[in-house]
């Protein structure tokens, strides 16, 4: 494996790569030197099918030989029955496409931005989390805590306003008049898999309820079923204004939508929001294979089951090393491991060893394997996440 040429060509934004990807199949990746390897990180809660699902990639091929781009100028028809299918599961409402979670979360920040300026006495200020991460683009990065990711790109935009997860009064204290949203994530997934109470959730929707404010949920990494919910936030019973999607959506092609509930989705005009590629027949088909494989798999039922027991089977293995990992963390297939060492070495080690997993913050070790994922590929996993603590003194 050359990857010298990496460095050379491509800007240095992400840290060198220790391998070089070139096939998956199921649960599996392959590098370019032959080996293989579990992949517990799924391309970041992104291919939640698997690698190269056949009804996925029949489709997307199918799909690719008819008609790849049109542009929003047309009526696309995927488009339209994938907003519908999106509604059934998520509540009376319209939905928007773009392309990326970070698109997604700054579509809900120009929605709060539109209902804020329309009454007389403009409101503009969102409350967000502490250890939230909303995406990379300057909107949804002013909504994103940490330094690591602000750090050298001030000035970032104002009117954000940082409030601990979970924790209802400190938002409470923070609305004032000019608050008009609240934007949080049911489960933080890079911030470490903190998980949002319900009592939180419910109590936030009780808030936006009585200060007038818009209720936006990012599930763009919890979302799609890999909670075993549809969306992270089902399982408190809140019901949002408005919902930003990505990731697990198009099963590795590129795809992000927000759902706005009836009473917001006239917000946008036309001509006020747009992408050229947003919701293109490919993607929208994409996507569409998506949820046919959840639905015909049954995929929520077995991330809620499989989550459980693979929750149940990490405590056990947490219990054999007190002093290396802290806690378990996260619901269905989205768990981590709260380690009391930063996670770059483990994740190293586990690489080395056959196991893809990616880190997190709160030296958090995630696990993100496909939602279809067998119980020898869990238990093969587990063998070698139990060999790579026992290595580290
Ligand atoms: C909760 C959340 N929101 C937004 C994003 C940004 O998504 P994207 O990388 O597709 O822009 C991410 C990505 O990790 C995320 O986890």
């Amino acid at each position: 494996m050359d990857l010298s040429k990496h460095q050379k060509f491509l800007i240095g934004n992400y840290a060198q790569p220790a391998l070089e990807i070139v096939r998956g199949e199921g649960s599996w990746l392959w590098d370019s030197s032959g080996k293989k390897y579990l992949d517990f990180a799924s391309g970041i809660a992104v291919t939640n099918l698997g690698h190269s699902h056949s009804h996925w990639v029949e489709n997307v091929q199918h799909q690719a030989a008819e008609l790849v781009h049109c542009s929003n100028l047309f009526s696309i028809p995927q488009q339209v029955s994938l907003a519908e299918r999106l509604v059934k599961k998520m509540g009376p409402g319209k939905v928007l496409f773009c392309n990326s979670g970070a698109e997604a979360n700054e579509a809900l920040i120009k929605l709060s931005r539109l209902y804020g300026n329309q009454a007389s006495r403009k409101r503009s200020k969102v409350l967000v989390a502490t250890n939230g991460f909303h995406g990379r683009t300057l909107g949804a990065l002013s909504a994103t805590e940490s330094l690591k990711y602000r750090q050298g790109f001030e000035p970032l935009l104002p009117g954000f306003v940082f409030c601990h997860y979970n924790n209802l009064s400190d938002f409470e204290q923070s609305i004032d008049e000019d608050t008009v949203a609240i934007l949080v994530e049911s489960i933080q997934g890079e911030g470490g898999l903190q998980v949002a109470t319900n009592e939180f959730l419910t109590g936030l929707q009780i808030l936006c309820a009585k200060h007038d404010l818009l209720f936006l949920m990012d599930e763009v990494q919890a979302g799609i079923a890999r909670t075993g919910e549809f969306l992270g936030y089902q399982k408190s019973g809140a019901q949002p204004h408005a919902v930003a999607m990505a990731k697990g959506l198009g099963g590795g092609f590129p795809i992000g939508a927000i759902w706005v509930n009836e009473q917001h989705a006239e917000l946008f005009t036309p001509g006020s929001h747009g992408t050229t590629y947003g919701g293109s027949p490919l993607a929208c088909t994409a996507a569409h294979a998506v949820l046919d494989v959840i639905e015909a798999e049954n995929l929520i039922e077995q991330a809620r089951t499989t989550g459980k027991n693979f929750k149940i089977e990490l405590q056990e293995l947490a219990a054999q090393f007190p002093q290396k990992v802290k806690e378990v963390k996260g619901r269905g297939l989205m768990l981590g491991l709260g380690l009391s060492f930063e996670p770059p070495s483990l994740v190293s080690h586990l690489r080395e060893n056959g196991l893809i997993t990616v880190g997190a913050a709160g030296n958090t070790l995630r696990l993100l394997p496909p939602l279809t994922v067998k119980n020898n590929e869990i238990a093969e996993a587990l063998e070698i996440i139990k060999s790579g603590l026992a290595h580290f003194k």
